[in-house]
C-alpha cells in the first residue's frame, strides 16, 4: 500500500535514501570502504570505450554517468537513446563495454539497442532494477538496482539507484585503468556512503518546495538549465514536470541559454536551476544572471556553500547540503522529482499514473 502517504510517488520519493543505502550495501565492502563489484566475464581494465544507451529518466542517469567515466576514469564514452542507438549502427571496437539502463529491463527500444550492441561483440553490463527480466537474460553481467518494485510511473528511487550503482561502476573502472589511488577511492567512497543521511536530510525542504509548486504550477513553460552533471539533473526535473503535470518544460545546458533559447524568458516562464557548490557554480550563476537582468524568475535548487550568492539573485531557493561533486548530481534529483510532484498535486492530476504513458513500454 501507500503507507499513508498520498501517492506511490511521493512514498517512493521517500524511500531515496533506503534505496541508495541498499543499493551500496551491494556494491561496497564495509571493512575496506572499496567498490566491489560481481566477477565480470572481460576486464574492465582493457575495455577501449563505453557506449551508454537508454529511455527516458533511464537515459538521464546514463548522460550523468558519461561525465563521470569520461572525468574520473578516463573513458571514451559514447551514449544516445535506445531508439537511436538501434538504428545509428555505430563503428564499434569488438570488447567495448555496452551500458544498458533500465529500471524494468524490458523496455523494447532498450532490448533491441542491447541486441544489436551484441551482434558487434561488445560486453554487455545492464543496470536493472527487475533483476527476472528479459535484458538480465541477455546480459553478461547485471547490476541491480536495489530500488524495489517502483508503482509510480513515473520513476523516482530507481533513478537514483541507477545513478548510485553508475558511481561505483565508475569507481571500479577507474580503480582498473589507474586513473583513481587509494586515497581518491577513500574519499568517492566516502562521499557516497554519507549520501543516505543527507538525502534524509532533503525532506526538511518540503515547504521551500511546495512553495517553488505555487510558481511552476501556474505557468505554461518552464525553462530547466544545470551545466556539467547538473544538466542531465535538468532534464530529469523537466521531464517529469511534463510527465505528471501536463506543463511544458524544457532543459538547457545553462550555457547555451544564449543561443537561442533566452529569447523565451519573461515573467511567465519561470526559470528552475540546478546550482550547487561545484566547479562549475560561477558559470551557471552567470548564466543566471544574463536571464535575471532579462526578467526571468529564478527557482533555484542549491546547497549551504552557495546559498550566499543564490539568495543574491533568485527569486526563491531550496538549499541542500553540501555534498562533494561527484555524488551531488545524486542528491540534486530528489528535489527536482520532488517539485514535479508537488506540482502535479496541485493541479490534481493522476500522479501515479499520467495520461498515455505506461510504466514499461514494450513497443517500439
Ligand atoms: C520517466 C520514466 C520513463 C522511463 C523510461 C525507461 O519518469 O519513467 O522515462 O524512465 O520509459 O524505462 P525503463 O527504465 O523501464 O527502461
Amino acid at each position: 500500500g501507500k503507507d499513508g502517504y498520498r501517492h506511490y510517488m511521493e512514498k517512493e520519493l521517500h524511500e531515496h535514501p533506503l534505496v541508495i543505502g541498499q543499493t551500496l550495501q551491494r556494491l561496497v565492502d564495509p571493512a575496506s570502504r572499496t567498490v566491489v563489484l560481481p566477477d565480470m566475464p572481460f576486464d574492465l581494465a582493457s575495455v577501449p570505450r563505453a557506449v551508454i544507451t537508454a529511455c527516458g529518466s533511464a537515459f538521464y542517469a546514463g548522460m550523468i554517468g558519461r561525465y563521470w567515466l569520461e572525468d574520473i576514469a578516463r573513458l571514451p564514452v559514447d551514449i544516445d537513446v535506445a531508439s537511436e542507438m538501434r538504428y545509428r549502427n555505430p563503428p564499434l571496437t569488438s570488447g567495448s563495454l555496452g551500458v544498458l539502463v533500465s529500471q524494468s529491463g524490458e523496455t523494447a527500444d532498450t532490448l533491441a539497442a542491447l541486441r544489436s550492441l551484441r551482434e558487434k561483440a561488445v560486453h554487455i553490463l545492464s543496470i536493472l532494477n527487475v533483476e527476472q527480466s528479459t535484458m538480465a537474460r541477455e546480459s553478461a553481467v547485471v547490476l541491480g538496482t536495489v530500488a524495489g518494485p517502483e508503482i509510480s510511473v513515473a520513476s523516482t528511487k530507481a533513478f537514483t539507484a541507477q545513478l548510485t550503482v553508475l558511481a561505483c561502476l565508475t569507481i571500479a573502472t577507474a580503480r582498473a585503468r589507474g586513473t583513481l589511488d587509494t586515497a581518491g577511492e577513500e574519499a568517492l567512497v566516502a562521499a557516497l556512503l554519507d549520501l543516505p543521511s543527507r538525502a534524509a536530510d532533503v525532506f526538511t525542504s518540503g515547504d521551500a518546495i511546495r512553495r517553488m509548486a505555487r510558481v511552476v504550477a501556474e505557468a505554461r513553460d518552464v525553462l530547466y538549465l544545470g551545466r556539467g552533471s547538473m544538466f542531465p539533473v535538468a532534464m530529469e526535473g523537466a521531464l517529469k514536470l511534463k510527465e505528471i503535470s501536463y506543463i511544458h518544460a524544457e532543459a538547457y545546458a545553462a550555457g547555451e541559454m544564449k543561443h537561442g533559447p533566452i529569447s523565451l524568458i519573461d515573467r511567465t516562464v519561470p526559470i528552475v536551476a540546478s546550482a550547487p557548490y561545484t566547479p562549475l557554480f560561477d558559470k551557471t550563476l552567470s548564466n543566471l544572471q544574463e536571464a535575471k537582468a532579462r526578467g526571468g524568475r529564478l527557482l533555484v535548487f542549491t546547497d549551504t556553500k552557495g546559498a550566499d550568492r543564490v539568495s543574491a539573485i533568485a527569486e526563491d531557493m531550496v538549499v541542500l547540503p553540501h555534498v562533494h561533486d561527484f555524488v551531488a548530481p545524486i542528491l540534486q534529483t530528489i528535489p527536482v522529482q520532488m517539485l514535479a510532484y508537488e506540482v502535479a498535486v496541485l493541479k490534481g492530476t493522476d500522479v501515479d499514473q499520467p495520461r498515455n504513458l505506461a510504466k514499461s513500454v514494450t513497443v517500439e
